[in-house]
């Protein structure tokens, strides 16, 4: 599951369609974590798209990340400001690679 202290336990090392990337990145095989509020364990999603599907206010966009060993495509929090803290998405993802933090 994803590190709900990765804000403490990585640095912040890109940034991406406005939001934070938490490395260590070493593409194509190691991505990182995506988005800060709504984040996004690149390193765990398998591209399951529940998340796309269930958010209410469309926060996540496929983003192609071809050779990366568990999935071709990731659900990048595109939209993170647009949050209302539902907590859906944490929910779903069979991967728990999600965390919103909502306090
Ligand atoms: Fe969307 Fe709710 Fe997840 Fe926020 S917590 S990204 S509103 S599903
Ligand atoms: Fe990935 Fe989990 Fe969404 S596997 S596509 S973050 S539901
Ligand atoms: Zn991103």
């Amino acid at each position: 599951a994803i590190d709900p202290q990765f804000t403490e336990n990585r640095e912040k090392v890109d940034e991406h369609n406005g939001h934070a990337v938490w490395g260590p990145v070493d593409e194509p095989e190691e991505l990182g974590i995506h988005g800060t509020h709504v984040a996004v364990d690149f390193d765990l999603c398998i591209a399951d798209g529940a998340c796309l599907e269930d958010c209410p206010v469309d926060v996540f966009e496929w983003v192609d990340t071809p050779g990366h060993p568990e999935s071709e495509k990731k659900a990048d929090p595109a939209k993170e400001a647009q949050c209302i803290d539902c907590m859906l998405c944490v929910d779903v993802c069979p991967v728990d690679a999600i965390d919103v933090d909502a306090g």
